[in-house]
């Protein structure tokens, strides 16, 4: 089959491109660096041509709704005009959570319903770089800052690259559907992961410091929105605590 993975060259997409690749299938990244621009919708249509699906893993969290509402909806209206089969990755959690960017990511998802064709949307967990990445942001020096009683599914960014991949290659809906959402196999504390990534690079245990969660942004992930209700996703992939057992003892980035 042929698939075009927008946002090939990123960290989801690369993976998405490589799965595609491995299992034989020709995968084709599209993004501003190969000439196609979301919030434009310049490139897109010569890219889509003749492709079976398009896995949308492109995305700007810093560039407002351009990219993840306008930009997804303009791909969802293309692949609709060309009956190309959209996989879609979003976020699990994302009813009703105040934060702006969850906010977008849901109105991508009704962008892509409203333009009525074949899609499937993928919601995922944060994947182990992020939470990663929020740990450090709440850890200062020794101390790691508890938010509430906060805790994080986290997910292999590969296991969602497969999953985005199985779908690509898989049966196609009629129109709209959502596909199971996918989380990692451990909820932690995000003092936890604070705790092993501090250990990762020769750190002891961090002192915790609890703070209440203030505003409703915190208070949504305090509550536990951004975790999958018991039963109701797949669970899988590598652990945090394997997949930080292969990353430099420094860790930076998202
Ligand atoms: N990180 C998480 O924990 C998590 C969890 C669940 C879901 N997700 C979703 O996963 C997706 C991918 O995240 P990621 O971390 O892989 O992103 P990423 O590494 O930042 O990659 C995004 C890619 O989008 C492309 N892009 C940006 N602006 C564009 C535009 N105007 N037109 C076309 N392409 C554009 C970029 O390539 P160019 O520079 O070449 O344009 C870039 O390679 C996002 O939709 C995110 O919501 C992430």
């Amino acid at each position: 089959m042929r698939v075009v993975v927008t946002g090939g060259a990123g960290d989801l997409g690369s993976r998405v491109v490589a799965q595609l690749r491995e299992r034989g299938h020709e995968a084709v990244p599209a993004s501003r660096r190969t000439g196609v621009d979301l919030s434009t919708g310049s490139g897109l249509d010569a890219a889509l041509r003749g492709a079976d699906a398009v896995v949308h893993c492109a995305d700007d969290t810093s560039a407002g709704d351009a990219v993840t509402v306008y930009g997804t909806r303009r791909l969802a209206d293309v692949a609709a005009a060309q009956d190309v089969h959209l996989v879609h990755i979003s976020i699990v959690g994302i009813d009703g959570h105040p934060l702006p960017y969850y906010k977008r990511k849901l109105r991508a998802e009704q962008g892509i319903a409203a333009a009525g064709g074949a899609a499937t949307v993928l919601r995922a967990t944060q994947f182990h770089s992020l939470a990663a990445y929020f740990a450090r942001v709440l850890t200062k020096g020794p101390v790691a800052f508890a938010i509430g009683d906060m805790v994080i599914q986290p997910v292999d960014t590969d296991h969602v690259a497969a999953r985005l991949a199985d779908l690509a290659l898989g049966a196609r809906p009629a129109a709209y559907a959502r596909a199971t959402d996918l989380a990692g196999p451990d909820v932690l504390a995000l003092v936890d992961i604070a705790t092993l990534v501090r250990s990762h690079r020769g750190a002891p245990a961090p002192r915790v410091v609890h703070l209440p969660a203030v505003g409703a942004v915190l208070k949504a992930f305090a509550r536990g929105a951004n975790v999958p209700p018991a039963g109701t996703a797949d669970t899988g992939g590598r652990t945090f605590a394997a997949w930080l057992a292969e990353q430099p003892s420094r860790l930076s980035g998202r």
